[in-house]
């Protein structure tokens, strides 16, 4: 079931961030997000917090995070997520939908490329590790 992400979820979201990413977002950095009202965020809840994404909308939109816990990747969660993530911008008038990834992220560039995400610049040594980042556009 995917719901609203409430500040309820963060501490089991920065698990998630945690085993996910070598530069997790802290708990701390996931309460400061709800104070900007632009950010919007829903999570895929089977008993628990499985996955999550988090959305800013202003102008134009931005897939701020998304991951899905490692015991339940490749089970069509990322999609959902990614979907509502999408519906949501689209509802919210916006017309194209911005992300970063690694370009070694092969797992996230497969699922962008099958939402019609394509790729239109890349930040170079953007991440904390010298790693590029590839800037995708989705037009809604
Ligand atoms: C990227 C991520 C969110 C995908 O979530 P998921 O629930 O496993 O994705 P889905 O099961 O919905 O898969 C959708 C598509 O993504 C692609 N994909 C997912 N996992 C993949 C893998 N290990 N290798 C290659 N492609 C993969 C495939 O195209 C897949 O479609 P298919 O099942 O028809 O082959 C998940 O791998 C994750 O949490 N990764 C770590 C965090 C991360 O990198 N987030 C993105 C930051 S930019």
């Amino acid at each position: 079931m995917i719901r609203d992400w409430l500040t309820a979820d963060n501490s089991a979201i920065a698990k998630i961030e945690r085993e996910s990413f070598s530069d997790p977002w802290t708990e701390d950095m996931l309460e400061q997000s709800f104070l900007s009202p632009a950010f919007r965020g829903f999570v895929e809840d089977e008993g628990g917090v499985k996955g999550y994404v988090g959305i800013i909308c202003a102008g134009d939109a931005e897939i701020a995070l998304i991951a899905v816990d490692p015991s339940f990747r490749k089970q069509g969660i990322g999609t959902r997520l990614l979907d509502r993530a999408v519906a949501f911008a689209r509802e919210s008038g916006c017309e194209n939908l911005f992300l970063e990834v690694r370009k070694s992220n092969e797992p996230a560039k497969a699922l962008y490329l099958g939402f019609g995400f394509q790729a239109i610049a890349v930040r170079p040594k953007y991440y904390s590790d010298g790693e590029d980042a590839i800037v995708m556009v989705l037009k809604i």
